[in-house]
């Protein structure tokens, strides 16, 4: 299997507990900045990497699959020398922090969900990721940006932060596009997964969320119901960067519970 060395920001005490912030398709660890700062002056160590095929990580060839993305973030932890970290997965992340958790449960002292699902896709989700898929590579990113952006922010995102967003998804190679789509369509779904996690869980979720809405974020609540739930008013699917105060409240609470 070929692990990456994916590139990453680690900031904060290095024996500080550790906390890895797992972004979204098609976006990269700077979704995260002001989580980072916020969890940094907390007095966490905090680590984000660029998935494979996003940001500043190499694409591969596919098939793209969940075990990868996860063995890839097992190696980031093993490198930084860190055994126990808890993680936070938004979105596609949470899918790559579900992996994890059946791989390597007992390394992870929480889990924080951020706009992100634990029910598997549909039949029409997947045809709609092939059909995705085809265009990508006919295309390239620019069919990702006019599908997606008007689903990752909300009507009154300031103008600066969507064209911040387009150009991150325009920069997206379109192999690392297509390995993540074909990964995703792939993805078991992770309710047991949750069921089974005798950690600390938070979910958060904007409350006009078209990608991961609040019904999916219900259904993780009704999988672990001592989680901490945030329901992020008027914010779309992005809430890390649409309105980070909330999540840096919701994220600092969890991380302040966690078991070392
Ligand atoms: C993401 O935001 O990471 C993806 O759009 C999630 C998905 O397509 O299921």
């Amino acid at each position: 299997m070929d692990v990456l060395d994916l590139p990453h920001l680690d900031r904060g005490p290095r024996s500080a507990p550790a906390i890895v912030l797992l972004h979204g398709f098609p976006l990269d660890h700077a979704m995260w900045a002001p989580q980072i700062r916020a969890l940094e002056a907390a007095g966490f160590r905090v680590i984000a990497p660029d998935l494979r095929g996003m940001g500043k990580a190499p694409a591969t060839k596919g098939p793209g699959s969940m075990a990868l993305y996860a063995e890839d973030v097992l190696r980031l932890v093993d490198r930084a020398g860190v055994r126990r970290f808890a993680l936070v997965g938004f979105s596609m992340g949470g899918y790559v922090a579900f992996e994890v958790a059946r791989r390597a449960g007992d390394r992870l002292t929480g889990l924080a969900l951020v706009d992100t699902r634990a029910d598997p896709d549909t039949e029409e989700a997947r045809r709609g990721r092939s059909a995705t898929i085809e265009k990508v590579r006919a295309e390239g990113p620019r069919v990702l940006a006019d599908a997606m952006l008007p689903k990752l922010l909300s009507p009154a995102a300031p103008p600066a932060l969507v064209e911040q967003v387009r150009a991150t998804i325009l920069a997206t190679r379109p192999e690392g596009a297509v390995f993540a789509l074909e990964a995703m369509a792939a993805r078991p779904g992770s309710l047991e997964t949750l069921q089974k996690l005798a950690r600390p869980v938070a979910v958060v979720v904007g409350e006009r969320d078209e990608i991961t809405p609040p019904t999916a974020a219900r259904l993780m609540m009704q999988a672990a119901p001592s989680a901490s739930f945030t329901i992020v008013p008027n914010a779309a699917h992005l809430t890390t960067l649409e309105a980070p105060d909330a999540v840096n409240d919701a994220l600092v609470k969890w991380a302040r519970m966690l078991t070392s």
